[in-house]
Order: C-alpha cells, then structure tokens, then sequence
C-alpha cells in the first residue's frame, strides 16, 4: 500500500515522543486501545493552569505506523492550543493532512480518542476553582 509523505515524515521522525510525570497536576494523560487491532496510544498534554493553554503534548504510541504518524501530528497540533480547540480536533483532519487510506482511518480516531481522554484526565485533576478558569466547570 503506498504511503504518503506525510505519514513516512512522521514515522520516521516522530516528534514529540516521550511522557511527563502523569502525577503532575498540570499534566493530563490519555490511554487509548484501539478495539481494531489491540494497538496502543498514549497522549500527555501540559497545560499550564492559568491560562488553560496546552504549551507542550508528547506520545508514546505501540502500533502501526499509521498511528505513529496520526499521534506525532497531534501532538504538534496541540501545542498553544486551548482545550477547547484541542476538543474541537477531528480525526477527519489528520485523514486528510496524513492522505491515510481507509483501512488507517481508525487509526487517527486513536488519536482523537487519546486526545479528549488527555483533556478529560487534567480536567479531573483540578480544582473546582481552576477547573472554572479552564473551562472545565
Ligand atoms: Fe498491527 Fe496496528 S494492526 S500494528
Ligand atoms: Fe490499528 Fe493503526 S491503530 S492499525
């Protein structure tokens, strides 16, 4: 099957890869399995909690490359992003920028998946009163 240059670039160059300590109150840590094929994603943003602002995101991913692929570009895409634009991301969008074929859709819905599990795990970490702030109230 041909793959784009977008999915070998992020395959080979995975960026992003690496874990915070999921302890860390400003980290938030999403664990994803996709039921497809039993492959593994995990998704770490930190955010910083005055102004709910994800400024850095890292991934350790066990699958295929598409996964690879669609989880490194998240995690750039979520750098500067609020939560609530990070929410908004679309596995659609990662289909597109990555030309993932259709038997690697559910792939970038791992990715997705991972990212609102991230968000929803900070969210839960914080405080009422931040959580307000952040949006999470
Ligand atoms: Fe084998 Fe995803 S199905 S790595
Ligand atoms: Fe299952 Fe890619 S995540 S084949």
């Amino acid at each position: 099957m041909p793959y784009s240059d977008a999915i070998l670039d992020h395959y080979n160059n995975p960026r992003n890869v690496g874990s915070f300590d999921a302890k860390d109150t400003s980290v938030g840590t999403g664990l994803v399995g996709a039921p497809e094929c039993g492959d593994v994603m995990r998704l770490q943003i930190r955010v910083n909690p005055d102004t709910g602002v994800i400024e850095d995101a890292k991934f350790k991913t066990f699958g295929c490359g598409s996964a690879i692929a669609s989880s490194s570009l998240a995690t750039e895409w979520l750098k500067g992003k609020t939560l609530d634009e990070a929410l908004a991301l679309k596995n659609t969008q990662i289909v597109e920028e990555l030309a993932l074929p259709p038997v690697k859709v559910h792939c970038s819905v791992l990715a997705e998946d991972a990212i609102k599990a991230a968000v929803k795990n900070f969210q839960d970490k914080q405080p009422a009163a931040v959580a307000e702030a952040v949006g999470a109230a």
